[in-house]
């Protein structure tokens, strides 16, 4: 075995072993659950934009989309638009390392403020990215983004906007069937489920009503997805458990 493979295996061996750590696996759930409140998600920026978003997501993603090597990547919910950057900057280091030959970012938000589009369009890597304003389960906006994706070869979904069940569950059926075969569709803050109830006495999504009781009904129907969970039971700090979904076929 080469010194690459043996160090990937211990890796593997290693995540398995957190299973059985139980001490761990508790200190990484309290800190989601104390963290969230405080807004740590709030703290981080990409290339400048704030991202709404835990740095161990972030990673993960880097890893997905090294990985899937998507040519376009569908995203909604663009707040301050760093998640949006982020994929652009990626999409842009495919291209530079010849991975792929042209690629793109579509990205919806129902609520593009003024200042964040200003920003967003101010940034060097603006031309990767169409923004479209806009409820993601509007059809006709739906409509607009399969039209926009349909020369792309491989694509990857990501799921942030509103947290509701019915919504992620309209946004899985209307955007899901474009994500290609070995790629991803990332749902994100299915860890509300994970939180006690009513932790979120301003917004409409609690226990019981979030992208994760979304991705479980979702997946009662459709079994062209699966939940990867070697990501979550590695990264221990996600907003997303049960919510990386791969495409299998
Ligand atoms: C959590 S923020 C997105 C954070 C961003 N993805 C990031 O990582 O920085 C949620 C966004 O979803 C948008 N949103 C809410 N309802 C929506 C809807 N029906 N359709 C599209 N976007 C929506 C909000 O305007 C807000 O900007």
């Amino acid at each position: 075995m080469r010194p690459n493979e043996i160090f990937q295996k211990e890796c593997i061996e290693r995540v398995r072993s957190y299973k059985k750590n139980h001490n761990l696996v508790k200190a990484a759930a309290a800190f989601m659950r104390e963290s969230t409140l405080p807004k740590y998600s709030y703290n981080f920026s990409w290339l400048g934009h704030p991202i709404i978003q835990y740095p161990q997501d972030i990673v993960a993603m880097q890893e997905i989309i090294w990985n899937v090597q998507p040519d376009l990547i569908i995203e909604t919910g663009i707040a301050h638009g760093g998640s949006v950057i982020f994929s652009a900057s990626m999409i842009a280091l495919l291209e530079k390392c010849g991975c792929i030959e042209m690629g793109h970012v579509i990205a919806i938000d129902i609520d593009i403020r003024e200042h964040n589009r200003i920003e967003i369009e101010k940034h060097p890597l603006c031309p990767y990215i169409t923004m479209i304003q806009g409820s993601s389960i509007d059809g006709d906006i739906a409509e607009q983004v399969k039209s926009l994706s349909k020369n792309y070869k491989k694509i990857l979904i990501s799921l942030d906007s509103n947290h509701t069940h019915s919504h992620v569950l309209k946004e899985l059926e209307l955007y899901a069937p474009l994500v290609s075969v070995g790629s991803y569709c990332d749902v994100f803050d299915t860890i509300i489920e994970n939180m006690p109830e009513n932790s979120f006495l301003d917004r409409p999504w609690d226990k019981g009503n979030n992208p994760k009781t979304a991705v479980k009904e979702f997946l009662k129907h459709n079994n062209n997805f699966v939940i990867d969970n070697d990501i979550e039971h590695k990264l221990l700090i996600t907003v997303a458990p049960d919510g990386y979904l791969k495409r299998i076929k």
